[in-house]
């Protein structure tokens, strides 16, 4: 028998106020040109006071529960990739656990920075294929807008603020390549990056978060290697091939890179779900806010093939390939 863990329902929650170009050409000495050419950014939401991570998650959650057609009590575990939780801890998981009302179970965080959410998957799928966990909630949850530096214009034009769910249940699958769910997942770390996107504090050193810094051009560069290697890692443990990709969706930090990975993979652009030009670079929150998008959309379709691939702080990157 094989355990397949199958995406059932998909939520998000972005907040209400947006911030276009123009408005950060008031903010910092930029220009919407220079942030749609090297970005393709045009448009990102940012957060209230009260829409913390562990709200927009709730809300995500919630939106997720209700397409699946579940109640909380359904739920067995709930795995939150976030980088800017609302307290140092506990976690936002057992904050949305509790906020749901959902009973007592398996609930953590995961810090994997932009790759959080596949990271989460992944975990999510090893616990699912253990028996121990039977229905998850899995959930990017970002309020990037609080750890940005406002003055510094080559990282606060990026970024933008939400959250995306998923409910992933444990379904049997007759082990072939078409079964619903998760075929294969790769993760990736290389610590010897760690300075190139980081964040100048942390509660064990300078008591605070930080803010964001980042040398985009070494990224960039890092992103563009490593996501075609592990797109090819992923498809070598899986027994799906390249031409039953029926779409890609990849964390959404840059149109270039985006282009860059595609083209590598011989996916066409039509088959790569993009909203990166509304949303920004949302880290954790980035692939399932773009899933939710093309799940209500109607742009995918039970069934389908989809691959997931993102890189982060860290080092960290990571490519899961399934069946919807
Ligand atoms: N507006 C106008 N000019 C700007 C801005 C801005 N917002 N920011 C930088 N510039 C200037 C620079 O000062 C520089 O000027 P100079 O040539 O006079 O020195 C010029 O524009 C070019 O800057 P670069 O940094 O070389 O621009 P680049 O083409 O590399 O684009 C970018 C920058 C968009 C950040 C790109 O490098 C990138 O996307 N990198 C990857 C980011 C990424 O993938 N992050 C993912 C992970 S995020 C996470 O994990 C939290």
């Amino acid at each position: 028998m094989t355990i397949r863990s199958v995406i059932s329902a998909t939520g998000s929650y972005l907040p209400e106020k947006i911030m276009s170009n123009a408005d950060l050409e008031r903010i910092v000495d930029t220009s919407d040109e220079w942030i749609v050419q090297r970005s393709g950014i045009r448009n990102r939401h940012i957060s209230n006071d009260t829409e913390t991570a562990g709200y927009m998650a709730t809300k995500a959650a919630q939106k997720a529960l209700e397409m699946a057609g579940m109640d909380a009590s359904d739920i067995d575990g709930i795995i939150v990739a976030t980088t800017t939780a609302d307290r140092t801890f506990p976690s936002v998981a057992v904050q949305v656990q509790h906020a749901i009302g959902a009973p007592v179970g398996v609930a953590f965080d995961v810090q994997a920075v932009c790759s959080g959410f596949v990271y989460a998957l992944s975990v999510a799928d090893s616990m699912m294929k253990t028996g121990m966990l039977k229905r998850v909630l899995v959930i990017g949850a970002e309020r990037m807008s609080s750890i940005l530096n406002w003055e510094d214009r080559t990282t606060c034009v990026l970024f933008g603020d939400g959250a995306g769910a998923v409910v992933l249940e444990a379904q049997e699958g007759k082990g072939d390549k078409t079964d619903r769910g998760i075929h294969g997942s790769v993760l990736k770390a290389n610590g010897k990056y760690q300075d190139i996107l980081y964040t100048d504090g942390g509660v064990s050193t300078t008591k605070a978060s930080g803010h964001i810094v980042m040398q985009g051009k070494e990224v960039f560069k890092r992103a563009v290697g490593y996501l075609s290697e592990v797109v090819e890692d992923v498809l070598a443990v899986c027994d799906l091939e390249q031409p039953d990709i029926d779409w890609l969706i990849p964390h959404q930090a840059n149109i270039r890179i985006i282009e860059s990975a595609a083209k590598k993979l011989g996916v066409s652009m039509d088959r790569v779900v993009v909203t990166l030009e509304n949303h920004g670079n949302t880290s954790a929150a980035s692939i399932p806010l773009a899933l939710d998008d093309a799940n209500r959309s109607g742009k995918i379709q039970k069934g389908e093939v989809l691959l997931f691939e993102a890189l982060g702080g860290g080092i960290t990157w990571g490519a899961i390939l399934l069946r919807f």
